[in-house]
């Protein structure tokens, strides 16, 4: 059973509205989700359209999906800038981390703490042994590029799984910086797994297009959260071709349905809506970052569709996290269930600008009580 729904715990996922609702007894319908980091205005209306032609003809729904997946990688190229030959499309960024980890024979691999909680489980399920890489809220979460390599060394680790922007921080590497880091790892022959699944939020920092020439890095992408069809599972891999052989291998046939390949497909196609999803989120981000600013909280304000804050006393935060569904509807997600993060940190996803008004006048009710 999934960890959130197996407790009356902190839900390990954001965006666990059912769980929430039978926790707190309240209806699910009257909750307003800032615990999920999904793009709000989201999918592009594209998409919708697509999917309703797709659904007319039943062929889509009859037949077996292109076993290559050609049409949706041809788009997911022509969108990332790559080759479809680098492209490798699954049911999410979990399963191809771990095609990719049975893929390279990974044994060590150093994690950044907090991050993702889906890494240390499908490392465990590999039997990948983890070294841990504690982040400092002291230094909003940056890791020190040149410590990384070396903690590489010292526990002898052959992979190094990185997140950018890094989630739940949003601290974001520019795109040189993070060449420097591949390179670094290159020459000391590390394989880096870089989490991009928040970078079309702000894709000048990508280095998705690096990747053939850098024959030890392996990027990782996600249309769930830019483009909100998180429901369809379509996840992607972009990386040099002699490893794209050998993860190919480690995935299952047939791992993105017709229907997701479709809706994909036409989303990363929709310039308008990724300009517009870049500047609106943009606005937003700095819109609310300022007005926590005023409530009196630690902001880090990183570049991603989310934000992480500290409230200002440990004790009073879970009850924050409760009030705010009880009293006010509103879910956020409760950080104690990163790893070397307690209940103190709260991160919302970033949604209209009506949304963020209520969000803040019900948080300026709790924290000026
Ligand atoms: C950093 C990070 N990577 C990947 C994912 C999952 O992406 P996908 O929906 O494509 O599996 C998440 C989901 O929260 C995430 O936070």
């Amino acid at each position: 059973m999934p960890e959130a729904a197996a407790s009356n715990a902190v839900p390990a996922h954001g965006g666990q509205l059912r769980h929430i609702s039978e926790q707190f007894a309240v209806p699910m319908a009257e909750l307003l989700d800032f615990s999920a980091s999904i793009y709000p205005a989201g999918p592009p209306a594209g998409v919708i359209e697509a999917l309703k032609e797709a659904i007319r003809c039943p062929a889509i729904l009859r037949d077996y999906p292109d076993i290559e997946l050609c049409e949706l990688r041809s788009a997911l190229g022509r969108y990332a800038s790559v080759s479809p030959d680098n492209i490798l499309a699954a049911n999410g960024v979990a399963p191809l981390i771990d095609a990719t980890l049975a893929a390279l024979r990974s044994q060590r691999c150093l994690l950044l703490v907090p991050a993702f909680g889906e890494y240390r489980r499908v490392l465990e399920k590999s039997g990948v042994e983890i070294h841990p890489f504690p982040l400092s809220p002291d230094l909003e979460f940056r890791p020190d590029s040149e410590r990384l390599i070396d903690d590489c060394r010292r526990h002898q680790c052959d992979t190094l799984l990185l997140t950018n922007p890094h989630n739940p921080s949003g601290f974001t590497l520019a795109a040189e910086d993070m060449r420097r880091v591949i390179q670094n790892a290159a020459e000391n022959n590390i394989r880096v797994l870089l989490d991009e699944a928040f970078i079309d939020f702000v894709p000048e920092d990508s280095i998705s297009r690096d990747t053939p020439n850098f024959s030890n890095l392996i990027v990782f992408r996600s249309v769930s959260k830019f483009f909100s069809i998180a429901g369809l599972r379509v996840a992607y891999l972009i990386a040099s071709e002699h490893l794209f052989r050998d993860i190919a291998r480690n995935l299952l046939p047939w791992p993105v349905c017709t229907i997701g390949a479709v809706a994909a497909s036409r989303a990363v196609e929709d310039v308008a809506y990724i300009a517009e999803t870049i500047l609106r989120n943009r606005q937003e981000r700095e819109w609310l970052g300022a007005k926590l600013l005023g409530l009196g909280v630690t902001v880090f304000l990183g570049s991603a569709n989310y934000l992480l804050f500290r409230l200002p006393e440990q004790s009073r935060s879970k009850s924050v996290w409760e009030r705010l569904i009880v009293d006010h509807r509103i879910v956020v997600r409760n950080c104690a269930s990163f790893e070397g993060l307690d209940s103190s940190y709260i991160r919302i996803g970033i949604r209209s600008r009506t949304d963020n008004e209520l969000f803040i006048k019900a948080l300026s009710s709790l924290v000026s009580e």
